[in-house]
């Protein structure tokens, strides 16, 4: 008998490097082995299962959705796209939508809303350290040398600024610039929050010059960071707004948000997807929006985040040849260490809580909006000791 692991060997192009555990089951914010191992989940999913796992909430939309009818096409409309869509509106401030699969496909769709409006002359640009997807329009968007450097050419007309950098922002963008996605708190990056200087700057002259603004929230969505998007931690107003990940609960989900001026930017047939929008996705997504704004779980994540944080700072001054930053907001949260984090990942994890570590030197801690303080006490007393043993 041979187990999982050589199995996915055997049959799986390798692009994923697999963590060694064999999930059973999830519940709430706890992942269990087949071994009947507990681990606390402060990873979830990539920043999907905002709502823990195996939600009663959502099993039961997705059980009565499934047993009416699972797809439809957009050929059709159903009340679950118009129920979530009613809702996705009304949370975000935004004014129509278009519902898509996953984060990657949202980021097209905003590339293509772009190009739409603005010609095909004008510069796009993204941000030094950024993550946007990996299918072709993302990736040209993306600023990650690794995934890109084998699939050139990528789209043309694509520039970049630096992160934070308001010199070279001021330097780059002028009246042949369409547009400018930023995420607000870089995921993939490191957890690199923007400056409020470096947002002043881009609003300043997102007025003068009238490109588009495009706020990438695929991870720092949806009361991740204590408040319904990265972006209101800066009182800004972004022109297009993209969510994915955890808005159809652990469902393939995503959604390109756009204010009055991109409402009739595509018209019949200009753009599409079979799946996107699939009911199920929506049914499951609608419990998301309720649990988030309407039952307290944002508030929640403000409160509880700003203790987590607070904690870890003090944590962190233990061990100043270790930690280098703590960076984040409500429960999206960076740790610099002065090296690399995997093998932290590794002992985190022989204590029973799931962590990543991304862009090398960054511990990224994205627990569930459900986590309570036990569980933040939890995660804060077996990193203490892992630290101590470095
Ligand atoms: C900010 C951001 N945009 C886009 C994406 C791409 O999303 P997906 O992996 O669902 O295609 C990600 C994924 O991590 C992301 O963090």
């Amino acid at each position: 008998m041979i187990g999982i692991s050589e199995k996915e060997k055997r049959y799986f192009i390798q692009t994923y490097k697999r963590l060694p555990l064999d999930i059973s089951h999830g519940d709430g914010v706890h992942l269990i082995s087949k071994d009947g191992t507990r681990y606390l989940d402060f990873f979830c999913g990539i920043g999907v299962n905002s709502l823990g796992h195996a939600n009663e909430k959502i099993i039961a939309a997705v059980q009565n959705q499934v047993e009416k009818f699972s797809h439809l096409s957009n050929y059709f409309i159903s009340d679950s796209q118009i129920e979530f869509a009613e809702k996705l509106i009304k949370y975000s401030n935004m004014k129509k939508l278009f519902l898509t699969n996953s984060g990657t496909e949202t980021v097209e769709a905003a590339l293509k809303a772009v190009r739409k409006k603005m010609g095909s002359a004008g510069i796009i640009y993204s941000m030094s350290g950024s993550f946007h997807g990996r299918t072709y329009g993302a990736l040209s968007l993306t600023d990650q040398i690794n995934y890109k450097k084998d699939f050139e050419p990528l789209l043309p007309k694509i520039g970049k600024i630096k992160f934070n950098e308001i010199s070279d922002l001021r330097k780059k963008i002028n009246e042949n610039t369409s547009a400018v996605f930023l995420e607000f708190i870089q995921g993939e990056g490191g957890i690199n929050v923007v400056s409020s200087e470096f947002v002043s700057a881009l609003f300043e002259l997102h007025n003068k010059y009238n490109f588009i603004l495009v706020a990438d929230s695929v991870q720092s969505g949806l009361g991740r960071t204590g408040k319904p998007f990265a972006f209101n931690h800066f009182n800004a107003d972004p022109d297009i707004v993209l969510v994915a990940k955890s808005i159809g609960g652990g469902l393939p989900l995503g959604a390109m948000l756009v204010n009055e001026n991109f409402e009739n930017v595509f018209t019949y047939g200009t753009h599409g997807t079979t799946f996107g929008g699939n009911p199920v996705s929506c049914a499951a997504g609608k419990v998301v929006l309720e649990e988030v704004f309407e039952n307290g779980l944002i508030e929640s994540v403000g409160r509880l985040g700003n203790y987590f944080l607070s904690e870890l700072n003090s944590l962190a001054s233990l061990f100043p040849s270790i930690v280098k930053e703590i960076r984040g907001k409500g429960f999206m949260i960076g740790i610099e260490l002065f090296s690399e984090c995997y093998n932290l990942v590794e002992l985190l994890m022989k204590r029973k809580v799931l962590v990543n570590c991304t862009n090398k030197k960054v511990l990224r801690i994205l627990p569930p909006l459900i986590a309570t303080k036990n569980d933040i006490d939890f995660f804060l007393y077996n990193f203490h000791e892992v630290l101590k043993k470095q």
